[in-house]
């Protein structure tokens, strides 16, 4: 029998999201889904660490919002733990914009367009290994 294989992601809590005080409602549900918060923690993001956190957007219109939508209030990060922890959160974080994401995922049942320039979809989940590593290693380096 093979053993399985825990698999890390970073997950955030936007600004958006922890305003409208959801980040119980977040953490219920990654917990429900039977995956492992391993590192919680709330804080204020500055500039530098966006930018490296976003870095692969750099130069694509929504990047300076969305460093200054990420700046405007505590995020809450956390690193989840669990087999396809990846793909498995952003299932239940659903799709980009959260006016179209399906009923029954956190942007779809709890997000919508406020008429904002920028895309407020309260949560962030890193998407392929490569980038849950680098991300981690940006938001937790003593992990
Ligand atoms: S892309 O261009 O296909 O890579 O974009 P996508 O994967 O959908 O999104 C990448 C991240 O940028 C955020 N995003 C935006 N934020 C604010 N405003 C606008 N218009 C916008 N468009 C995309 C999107 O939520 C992704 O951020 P994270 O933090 O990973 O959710």
């Amino acid at each position: 029998m093979t053993t399985p294989q825990p698999e890390r992601t970073l997950v955030l809590v936007k600004p958006d999201g922890v305003a409208r005080r959801l980040t119980g409602e977040v953490l219920r549900r990654i917990e429900a889904k039977g995956y492992s918060i391993v590192a919680l923690e709330q804080r204020i993001v500055g500039a530098d660490l966006l930018a490296q956190h976003y870095a692969e957007h750099e130069g694509k219109p929504f990047f300076q919002p969305l460093v200054d939508f990420m700046m405007s209030g505590p995020v809450v990060a956390a690193v989840v733990e669990g087999h396809r922890a990846i793909e498995g959160f952003r299932s239940l974080a659903g799709t980009t914009d959260p006016t179209t994401a399906a009923p029954g995922t956190i942007r779809g049942d709890l997000g919508r367009d406020w008429g904002t320039a920028v895309v407020q979809n309260l949560v962030h989940g890193s998407d392929s290994p490569e980038s849950a590593a680098r991300e981690i290693g940006l938001w937790f380096p003593r992990l």
